[in-house]
């Protein structure tokens, strides 16, 4: 029988943590046959709550789960480590400015990439789900220079699954059905849901313009606002099963002929300047991910996806600035 992979949970008492940890431990983020090692990490103050959600685990009896270690000190919960789901981040509070924000997360994103560099395992895979996801993984990678940088990622996923479900209530067909839709850009409302390149049954999808700029677009981009204002809480399962998907596509690979979204270190391509942390079409094979290359990019598109790169930019010049990456 194969050796348990490791898995480092942080965040692990959070809302997502809650939803997720049952998934990993039912065997769906790398297959029903590979076992799985529990890593969590939490802050002190949370570390209680953690071993409340580690005993329900055990209650689950899951037949695919080989242990849980509880940590509140990154050096220990990464090392050895396969699969780290950097779940924890520092949330926005009231009045707070946007570089205070960044440098909240600086201080929780710093320590982590370096205690992966130092001890992860060599094929350490890195998502990044704390917000803001991009520029935390940034943080996160830069602070990792002996890992490749293309194993820190962060997560669009949850845009892509929301982008494929408006898409099919709005053709009458299943999500399976609808191939190479793209998310662009940050996980923020800048973000731009393309269907550009978008087929359903091998013909491209046809939609009015106007329904993709008032409908689609804004829909997907603020659909983390509607689940708060529905929920009074923000999304939380859909996220984890999210994390989930970004995870097995990225070990188990991508359909021929589909791809998915993910956000990677930018190689230049499509203008987005190299070493941000950008949502791309990306494939998945051999355990890696790359990017879709040789898109042609409409003018709608074009401006879409430079007004979400643009902000990026603002946030990798501000934690330059701030001396975190
Ligand atoms: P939550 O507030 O319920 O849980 C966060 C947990 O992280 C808390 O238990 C907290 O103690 C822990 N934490 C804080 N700092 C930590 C550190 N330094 N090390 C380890 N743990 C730490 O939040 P929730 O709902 O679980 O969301 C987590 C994050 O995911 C948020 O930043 C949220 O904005 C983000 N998110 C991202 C999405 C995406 O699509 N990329 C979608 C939904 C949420």
């Amino acid at each position: 029988t194969q050796a348990p992979v490791n898995v480092t949970v942080t965040g692990a008492a959070g809302q997502i943590g809650y939803a997720l940890l049952f998934r990993i431990a039912s065997g769906q983020l790398l297959g029903q046959d590979v076992p799985v090692k529990l890593r969590l990490l939490e802050i002190p103050q949370a570390v209680k709550a953690a071993e409340g959600t580690a005993m329900e685990l055990d209650d689950g009896a899951f037949p695919l789960l080989a242990g849980i270690d509880i940590f509140d000190d990154p050096k220990q919960a990464f090392e050895g480590t396969n699969i780290a789901l950097l779940v924890g981040a520092r949330p926005r509070s009231k009045g707070m400015e946007r570089g205070d924000l960044l440098e909240a997360n600086g201080g929780i994103f710093k320590p982590q990439g370096e205690a992966i560099n130092a001890g992860a395992a060599s094929d350490i895979k890195v998502l990044v789900v704390g917000n803001p996801a991009n520029t935390n993984a940034l943080i996160a990678q830069s602070h990792a220079p002996d890992v490749p940088a293309d194993r820190f990622t962060a997560m669009t996923r949850l845009d892509h699954n929301r982008a494929l479900a408006q898409l099919s209530k709005k053709l009458g067909v299943s999500v399976t059905e609808i191939k190479k839709l793209a998310i662009w850009g940050n996980h923020s409302a800048t973000q731009y849901p393309s269907v550009q390149h978008a087929e359903v049954a091998g013909q491209s999808v046809d939609v009015d313009q106007a329904w993709l700029e008032s409908d689609f677009i804004p829909t997907v981009a603020k659909r983390g606002a509607a689940i708060i204002e529905a929920r009074g809480l923000s999304s939380a399962a859909s996220a984890a099963s999210a994390a989930i998907d970004h995870v097995y596509t990225w070990v188990n690979g991508t359909a021929d002929g589909d791809w998915t979204s993910a956000a990677v270190v930018s190689d230049g391509s499509y203008g987005v300047p190299e070493g941000i942390i950008s949502s791309f079409p990306v494939t998945a094979a051999g355990g890696e991910y790359k990017i879709v290359q040789g898109l042609e990019i409409d003018e709608f598109s074009r401006a879409r996806i430079d007004a979400s790169v643009a902000e990026l930019v603002e946030e990798r010049d501000t934690v330059q600035k701030l001396g975190l990456i």
